[in-house]
C-alpha cells in the first residue's frame, strides 16, 4: 500500500498503525485533534526518514470531503483508509439510563458517523481506482452487551455493519472490521482504571498483527 490515512493516529493504537505502516514504506496521514501529540508522533517519524504528515482534525466535526482533500494533496490518491478514532462517551462510563441524548449523539458522531462520513467521499475515488481498502477498528462491545458500555456499543456495532454493507454495495473495495482487544492505551484507562496494565496487549503488538491481516487479504469482521 502506498498511501493510507490514519484516524486517531496521535496515541495509541493508531499511532502504532501509522509507525508500521510508515515502516513499510507507506505514506501516512494521522489525523487527531490535540496539535502536540500529533506534531511529536509525525516528528518521530520523520525522525526515521518516513513520510509522514499530520493533519488536526475532529472527525466528528470535520468536512470529510475537505480532510481528504488535504491527504490527497499531501501523499495522493489513498490505498487505505483506517477508522481508528473513538470516543467512549462521558466517563466514568455509566448506564444508559443515565446517557444522555448529547452524550449519545457525540459517540454516534465521532464512531458511527465519521466512518461513514469518510468512507463516503474516500470510496468514489477508490471504485474508480478498482482498488482500496476500508478498515474499521471494532471492539469485543460491538458484539456483547456490557452494562455500562451502551453509547460506545451500540455505535461500534452499527460500525460493524456498516462495514458488512459497504462490502457488499462496493465488491471492488475491501472492507474488514478488526476486534483488537484490550490493549494497554489512555482509552482503556479511562474505562476501566484499576485493570492491570501488565494484563493487557500492548498497542505495537496488535498493530503488527493488523498489518499481518491487512497483507492476508482478509476480509470481514477478524480479531487480531
Ligand atoms: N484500548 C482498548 O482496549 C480497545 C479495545 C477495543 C477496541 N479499541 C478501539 O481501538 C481504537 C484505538 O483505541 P486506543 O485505545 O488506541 O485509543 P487512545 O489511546 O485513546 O487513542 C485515541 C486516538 O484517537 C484520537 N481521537 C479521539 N477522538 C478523536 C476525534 N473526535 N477526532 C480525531 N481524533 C480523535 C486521539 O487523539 P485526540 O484526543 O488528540 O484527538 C488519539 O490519537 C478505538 O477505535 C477503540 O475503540 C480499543
Amino acid at each position: 500500500m502506498n498511501t493510507a490515512l490514519i484516524t486517531g493516529a496521535s496515541q495509541g493504537l493508531g499511532r502504532e498503525l501509522a509507525r508500521g505502516l510508515a515502516r513499510r514504506g507507506t505514506k501516512v496521514v494521522l489525523v487527531a485533534r490535540g496539535r502536540a501529540a500529533l506534531t511529536e508522533a509525525v516528528d518521530e517519524l520523520r525522525s526515521e526518514g518516513l513520510q509522514a504528515h499530520g493533519i488536526t482534525a475532529d472527525v466528528g466535526q470535520v468536512d470529510p470531503a475537505r480532510l481528504l482533500g488535504q491527504a490527497a494533496a499531501l501523499v495522493g490518491s489513498l490505498d487505505l483508509l483506517v477508522h481508528n478514532a473513538s470516543t467512549l462517551g462521558p466517563t466514568p462510563l455509566r448506564t444508559l439510563l443515565d446517557t444522555d441524548e448529547e452524550a449519545l449523539q457525540r459517540v454516534l458522531d465521532v464512531n458511527l458517523l465519521a466512518p461513514f462520513r469518510l468512507t463516503r467521499a474516500a470510496a468514489g475515488a477508490m471504485a474508480l481506482r478498482g482498488a482500496g481498502t476500508v478498515l474499521f477498528v471494532s471492539s469485543d462491545a460491538a458484539i456483547e452487551a456490557y452494562p455500562t458500555w451502551g453509547a460506545y456499543s451500540v455505535s461500534k456495532a452499527a460500525a460493524d455493519h456498516l462495514a458488512r454493507v459497504w462490502a457488499e454495495e462496493l465488491p471492488a473495495l475491501r472492507f474488514l472490521a478488526v476486534d483488537p482487544g484490550e490493549m494497554d492505551t489512555a482509552m482503556h484507562a479511562a474505562a476501566l482504571p484499576d485493570a492491570d496494565p501488565a494484563r493487557l496487549a500492548r498497542p505495537r503488538d496488535v498493530a503488527a498483527r493488523i498489518l499481518t491481516l491487512l497483507d492476508s487479504g482478509a476480509r470481514g469482521r477478524v480479531a487480531a
